[in-house]
Parts: structure tokens; sequence; C-alpha cells
């Protein structure tokens, strides 16, 4: 993958990139996937870039209840209305430790998968790869993220497992987990990089478009 460091705003560009959270470039026929039936879901407003929930550790989660299901799936409801591939519960406006993945977005329903109070327990090798996010739309950069990854985390039922995700969705429980303790992927930029895209969000929400 060429470096394409200049190009932090090209959310046209025509590069067959991974997406995170914002994954138009490989969903084009994502208006006609199935999103999951059941009852009428919650979309929420994901919460953009400068609102101090997405830059602080989210509180692990305790009760494993009906309310938490349905959560998680207002969550996917939310991620899939958006075009996203995964969601963390600061985007919505919550601080706990819950986060929806779905590379399929929506066309595999077993890709489903929610992650309570998920950690990272191994990784090897690395990837880099574009990354953006539902949270800071418009602006994406090239990230390292390991090319394996083992999380473990709880499912719905408080229940424990352990997960390994390859390439994208590696990528994808990092950015997530990283959401849980308050990390953007601009963290991960150069800081030439990290302050032209600050820049240019201080800029738009001056213009009152962020
Ligand atoms: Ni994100």
């Amino acid at each position: 993958m060429p470096d394409k460091s200049t190009t932090s705003e090209a959310p046209n560009s025509k590069t067959p990139t991974l997406k995170l959270d914002d994954a138009k470039t490989n969903t084009a026929e994502l208006n006609a996937a199935p999103v999951p039936s059941g009852p009428a879901r919650k979309i929420y407003t994901i919460v953009k870039y400068g609102d101090p929930i997405l830059e602080k550790p989210s509180n692990a989660i305790s009760k494993f209840d009906a309310e938490l299901a349905g959560l998680a799936e207002d969550m996917f409801a939310t991620m899939y209305a958006a075009q996203g591939i995964g969601l963390a519960a600061p985007q919505i406006g919550k601080s706990i430790r819950v986060a929806v993945v779905d590379v399929t977005s929506g066309k595999n329903p077993e890709a489903k998968t929610v992650l309570v109070n998920p950690e990272i327990i191994h990784f090897e090798g690395e990837k880099r790869e574009e990354e953006g996010c539902l949270s800071i739309p418009g602006f994406r950069g090239y990230v390292v993220r390991p090319q394996f990854v083992t999380l473990k985390a709880q499912d719905l039922k408080g229940e424990w497992f352990e997960l390994r995700g390859e390439d994208l969705l590696a990528r994808a429980f990092c950015h997530e987990i990283d959401h849980l303790n308050g990390i953007l992927f601009l963290q991960h930029l150069s800081m030439l990089k990290r302050d032209m895209i600050r820049r240019k969000i201080k800029k738009l929400r001056k213009q009152g478009e962020w």
C-alpha cells in the first residue's frame, strides 16, 4: 500500500482501502444488505471528535441484562445506518465498555460480534492500512496495527470468550478497544498529520460544519 500521508481527507478516494468505522468504500451494495430485523431499534446520533467522552476511558460493565442486550442491538442499527463496521459505546455518548463489530456490514449475521469488557491478550505481525472513524467523518489516515489479534471479552450474558481476528477484523478489534480506552486513530498518526487534521476540524467547527 503506497504511502498517501498527504491524503488524510480523501473520502472519495478510489483506493479500495480498509476503512474502519467508516466502511463506505468496500460496501458499495450496502443499501441492499439485509439489516437485522426485529423490534425497531434506536438510531443514535454519533458523537464527533471534540466531545471529551471520546477521549476518556470507559467504565467496565457488570450488569448483563436485557437493557444491555437492547443497547447492543441499537448499536448495530446505528452502525449499519452509518455504514460502519465497528462502533464503540462512547461514540453514542455512553462511557461503558461495549463495542459492536461486523466487518461484513450486515451481510453475514454470524459476523455480528458484541464485545463487552474486551481486552487484547495476544497480537502478532504488523499491517499498515488506511483507517477512518465514524466520529471523525471525512478524515482518514494510515495506521499500523497488528495483523493478528486475539482478544478476550464477555458476551451479553457475561460469559468470557476468546476471539481471534486477522487483517481488517484485527484492525477493527484494535480500533474499537482503543475507543473504550479513550484513544482515537488520530493518536496513531504522525504529529504532523494529526495536527493537520485537528486544524481542519477546528476550521469546520468555526464554520458550524462539525
Ligand atoms: Ni472509530
